[in-house]
């Protein structure tokens, strides 16, 4: 619709009519048979006011959305579509490995190719936006949203950001051919105290700008056109209603034009936060930071109009609002077609292709992170040796985490029936073992009844048997593959855990196992990084394996048995010790360095019982081969625009290797205190066996920049060290000053 005609149907609405663009709800309130009773009278919302929604959560479908679409424009009076708007975070129907999977594949290019799957499987689904990507920083492994970030660096996770924005925004010929996407949850939730879900955030204003802020902005540089807000506060002030982060940093600083949406009940929630004392006020503060939409309480719903009629809001305020949603579905064409061409023959045509199972397939490879494989016993020979898969994954199909709202177990390859395929029946045998949790009372909070909750748990005979067939299948093998890990409902969203071991049944099955002598790998499958401290006494190898997604069985089989060499590395580092957190590689220098040449002994940075050290740092990950780095150069010792960093690496094994060359440098001084290391450029290279490689990349000037002591972001003249390498801590070093 041109944009004049787009203003005259702005001017055109009533103020409950505008109201209603501001006003999301869930499906419930357009199918449900019970809506007096059920929940519109739990919102306490008018059937006026549902008559002119704006927007609709998480229903998808192109059936139902069609459905409600139609039912809804016969009795609308302007004809303006409903936006439907759903969480599809990392696959519509095809699902891929979790985020924290996606960061470690160092591999934006190819996340955002499989975006654009997402985007694809989602239009035709009758999807408009997704609540996608989650950029939040994450230094926490307790948080059990760890699940949907790409990890704990800025710079990696901007790329990222950026990479989901354009894979899901995709265009054609100027137009959004993809779906809308909602960058969330701004700002810094991920910080959330002690990696408690909800909890408080605060923070200096220069940390969050330098280290939290970065994926957002990537995110709205690249035209995400919507945010959502965050649950926690920030200096104090529910971010919903915070005019600093809202207003000043995201409208006028980053210049954002598009939809601010709250979280869910988020703006109602500023009543129990303690800063608004009822909807009324709620409403105020919401609306004064510029969030346009509530999602999901009856706060504008109600409480707007009045707050217009009565001159307590400036009706600009609201104007401003409508009028971006009402550009953001001219921007989606939904004026032309409010279904955007979703049928329900091309949904069917569309999800779960083979071309989008490939992608997963290839994703999930590259996701995969090898953290130890001793006496290089990977990859295995198919038929070479007699394998046992045990635990409780191995023969499981929920590898695609929790956040998969609308992925379907059943599509997903299990680890045993990808063995199945290349093993003969002689060398292949499975034993569950042992169960996933041995208590599985925590799922009556998510809605289990006690029977189900009754029928999960084994009895200590069942237990005993599965123990005793174990043992007994253990001996006849070479090779015993564990698949353990999480159970779906330990992470994600309201996920927090603080003991972020195995499950101790878990650990309990394979001190038995281990003690048959035999060749251990272990396939880590969680939503978060686990304490695998004791895992790699025990363990050959270990395969960190995150939750997959649907082609999750394939992609570790190609790993195992060397079809693909691993080249997965962790974009979260993975603690010793849960006592250690929070954790990340790019903390700051202290007075005191553990390696102080002046204080020795107790008196320095560190832990009595524990070392400092991560169990595995960011960055890291094996491969079959092994690539010896050396030869750091610099083009210049001084730097004025830009230096050029080159090394050698030089393959000496017989595979081919897929490498990440990591560059990073530390500001030795500022007038702020600096990281030890940041992470600075990264390049995947592919080198063939006992191929050698001269990599080359360049830093300029801008690549140092930082919040100075005054916050403007530049770079101060001095000394700078530059490491290359492997991983944050495996790193040849050189130096040069900027002058
Ligand atoms: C989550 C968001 C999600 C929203 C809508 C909230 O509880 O924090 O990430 O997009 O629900 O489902």
């Amino acid at each position: 619709m041109e944009e004049n005609k787009l203003r005259q149907l702005l001017d055109s609405l009533t103020w409950k009519e505008k109201v209603g663009q501001l006003v999301q709800l869930s499906g419930d309130f357009f199918h449900s048979e019970e809506l007096t009773v059920g929940p519109k009278k739990k919102l306490g919302i008018t059937q006026e006011i549902i008559d002119v929604v704006g927007s609709v959560l998480n229903v998808t479908g192109a059936e139902t959305t069609r459905d409600i679409q139609e039912k809804y424009l016969m009795n609308s009076r302007h004809k303006i579509p409903l936006l439907f708007m759903a969480d599809i975070i990392y696959g519509y129907r095809t699902i891929f490995p979790i985020p924290l999977g996606l960061g470690a594949t160092w591999n934006p290019k190819l996340i955002k190719e499989a975006y654009e799957i997402i985007a694809k499987e989602s239009r035709s689904a009758g999807a408009h936006v997704t609540y996608a990507p989650m950029v939040d920083l994450v230094r926490d492994a307790r948080w059990g949203r760890c699940l949907e970030s790409t990890g704990e660096d800025p710079q990696l996770n901007a790329h990222f950001a950026e990479a989901m924005v354009r894979g899901l925004q995709k265009e054609q010929n100027g137009h959004l051919e993809g779906i809308a996407s909602c960058v969330k949850h701004f700002a810094a939730y991920g910080a959330a105290e002690a990696g408690r879900e909800y909890n408080t955030v605060d923070m200096s204003e220069r940390r969050l700008r330098q280290d939290y802020l970065s994926g957002y902005k990537s995110a709205v540089d690249a035209g995400a056109k919507l945010v959502m807000t965050s649950f926690n506060t920030y200096d104090g002030i529910p971010v919903t209603g915070n005019e600093f982060l809202l207003k000043d940093i995201l409208r006028e600083e980053w210049g954002f034009e598009g939809v601010i949406i709250s979280d869910y009940a988020a703006v109602q929630e500023l009543i129990a936060h303690g800063v608004a004392k009822d909807e009324r006020e709620a409403t105020l503060l919401a609306m004064n930071a510029t969030n346009d939409i509530d999602m999901k309480t009856g706060c504008y719903a109600n409480e707007l109009e009045p707050l217009i009629n009565k001159g307590e809001i400036d009706p600009k305020l609201v104007n401003d609002a409508v009028w971006r949603v009402l550009k953001l579905k001219n921007a989606l064409g939904l004026f032309e077609d409010p279904y955007r061409g979703s049928t329900v023959i091309q949904e069917k045509e569309n999800l779960l292709t083979e071309e989008n199972r490939n992608l997963a397939r290839k994703v999930a490879q590259e996701s995969l992170v090898l953290l130890k494989n001793a006496d290089n016993l990977l990859p295995l020979k198919p038929n070479h040796q007699k394998i046992l898969l045990v635990g409780p994954y191995g023969d499981e199909q929920d590898l695609i985490g929790l956040w998969a709202v609308h992925g379907k177990s059943e599509d997903v390859v299990s680890i045993k029936s990808a063995l199945e395929k290349i093993l003969k029946q002689d060398n292949f045998s499975f034993e569950q073992g042992c169960g996933l949790l041995s208590d599985y009372q925590f799922l009556g909070e998510f809605g289990a009844t006690k029977e189900q909750i009754g029928s999960l748990k084994m009895t200590e005979t069942e237990k005993k048997i599965a123990l005793k067939q174990a043992v007994e299948a253990g001996k006849k093998a070479d090779i015993i593959i564990y698949a353990m890990g999480e159970h779906t409902m330990q992470s994600g969203e309201a996920g927090s855990r603080t003991d972020i071991s195995l499950p101790k049944n878990q650990q309990e099955f394979i001190e038995q196992m281990v003690e048959l002598g035999k060749k251990n790998i272990l396939i880590s499958i969680s939503g978060r990084p686990l304490t695998l401290t004791k895992e790699v006494e025990q363990m050959d190898a270990i395969i960190q394996a995150w939750f997959p997604g649907t082609e999750g069985g394939n992609a570790l089989v190609d790993i195992l048995f060397g079809k693909v060499n691993p080249s997965g590395r962790l974009s979260m580092s993975f603690p010793e010790n849960v006592g250690q957190l929070p954790m990340y590689y790019n903390e700051f220098k202290t007075g005191r360095p553990l390696n102080s040449s002046t204080h020795r002994g107790r008196f320095v940075t560190k832990y009595l019982d524990s070392p400092n050290a991560p169990l595995f740092p960011f960055g890291f990950g094996l491969s079959y081969g092994t690539v010896d780095y050396d030869e750091l150069k610099l083009s210049s010792e001084r730097m004025t625009t830009d230096l050029e960093i080159s090394i050698r690496l030089k393959n000496q094994s017989p595979y081919e290797c897929l490498e990440t060359v990591q560059l990073y440098i530390q500001d030795v001084t500022g007038s702020v205190v600096r990281p030890t290391k940041e992470l600075k450029k990264y390049q995947k290279v592919n080198l063939l066996p006992k191929e050698e490689k001269i990599i080359t990349f360049s830093l300029d000037r801008s690549d140092l920049y930082y919040y100075m002591k005054d916050m403007r972001f530049n770079t101060e003249t001095g000394d700078f060290l530059v490491f290359v390498g492997k991983n944050s801590n495996d790193t040849i070093q050189a130096s040069f000053e900027l002058i």
